[in-house]
């Protein structure tokens, strides 16, 4: 997928310094011809290291949602990524005002300051697979964009995001904004610092995703804690996959549309522990853990079949791959990591040691 259409843009990304939107700022850097890009981001769950140090790249520290941050918006942007988020499921419950704030109130601010701008090519909106999957801990069949919208949501996160998604179909059909949506499955790689910004109520503060929390756990030796025995599954997809597949909807996603970003392959939590304790040499193996009382969503995985057509996007980076490419950034990083981690010490001594 090339990036003519790119060049020369100017480029808004909302939530710009996350692990996501850091990665598809240097992308976009590294590919494009005289790209400029505006990163507006209030560093909730990231770090300012995250941010491209370049003369192209303009940081705005705060709030989407701020009326003055909104005002210097201007009808001079060709591209929106807007990948804003309250991170991530158990923040959410721990804090739902906090979640429609940053997860849900973020777009609804954000599209009504754009939703008149007129150099506008195309608003790329990161909603998330498990707001759309069947619940099931039975076999799981690929999630298709047409599957309807389970009503019982687990988290105010799953549930801010297909708020999210609701507005970007309302803003398309009212105002032709051209907001185009992308569901990603779950995403793996580098730059995703663990403990990443501020606390956020709950351990998953630092934990965030199960893939950067096997591989650090891995790199230090301790068993990896397994819920249900590993018998849920995710569809896991590379992040320069995810952000190929973000840059394939601005240039070919219809707006309006609606397109999934995954893999299109189901992995049990199980296979990727054994993974990656095999791929680091972790001799410590599991631990066995309970289910998490607020999660059902048990087995799932995306369909590839309509990115692939109509966007021509497919992951390429194996399972394997990506995940030894991880494992070095991480060993890299580790540093950086244990100090992101260690800013919540505090906080982490009052959590149940079940989580730590
Ligand atoms: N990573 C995944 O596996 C995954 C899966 C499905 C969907 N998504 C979606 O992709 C997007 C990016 O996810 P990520 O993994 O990079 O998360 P992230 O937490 O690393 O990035 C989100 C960014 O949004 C910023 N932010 C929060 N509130 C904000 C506000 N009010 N104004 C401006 N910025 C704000 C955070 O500081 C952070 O930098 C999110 O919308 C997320 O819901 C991610």
């Amino acid at each position: 997928m090339g990036l003519i259409g790119l060049e020369n843009s100017n480029i808004l990304i909302v939530g710009g310094a996350g692990f996501v939107g850091s990665n598809l700022a240097d992308m976009l850097l590294s590919t494009t011809k005289r790209a400029t890009i505006t990163i507006v981001d209030n560093l909730l769950s990231s770090e300012l290291s995250n941010v491209p140090r370049h003369s192209c790249v303009n940081f705005i520290h705060g709030s989407i949602t701020n009326d003055s941050i909104l005002v210097g918006i201007k009808d001079e942007f060709d591209y929106v990524f807007h990948l804003a988020t309250y991170h991530g499921n158990q923040s959410s419950i721990k804090n739902p005002m906090a979640d429609h704030e940053n997860n849900t109130l973020t777009t609804l601010k954000l599209y009504e300051r754009i939703k008149d701008f007129t150099r506008l090519k195309k608003v790329v909106y990161s909603s998330a697979g498990c707001s759309v999957a069947r619940k099931t801990h039975a076999k799981a069949d690929a999630t298709t964009e047409n599957d309807p919208i389970e009503i019982r949501q687990d988290s105010p996160y799953s549930i801010s995001k297909i708020i999210g998604e609701f507005y970007s179909v309302y803003y398309q059909k009212q105002y032709h904004l051209p907001a185009v949506r992308a569901r990603f499955q779950n995403v793996y790689g580098p730059g995703e610092i663990l403990g990443a910004g501020q606390w956020r109520g709950t351990p998953a503060t630092v934990w965030r995703n199960v893939t950067p929390t096997f591989i650090y756990k891995a790199l230090k030796g301790i068993p990896l804690p397994l819920e249900n025995v590993g018998q849920d599954s995710r569809d896991f997809i590379y992040i320069e996959d995810i952000c190929t597949g973000l840059i394939g909807c601005a240039l070919k996603g219809e707006a309006g549309d609606v397109y999934n970003l995954a893999s299109g392959k189901e992995t049990s939590i199980l296979t990727l522990a054994e993974m990656i304790n095999e791929l680091t040499g972790n001799k410590a193996g599991f631990t066995n853990l309970p289910r998490r009382s607020w999660d059902n969503s048990g087995k799932r995985f995306g369909s590839t079949v309509k990115s692939e057509k109509y966007l021509g996007f497919r992951a390429n980076i194996s399972l394997k791959d990506g995940l030894e490419k991880t494992i070095l950034w991480t060993k890299i990083n580790l540093k950086l990591i244990d100090a992101t981690i260690a800013k919540h010490d505090d906080k982490m001594k009052n959590e149940n040691p079940r989580n730590l």
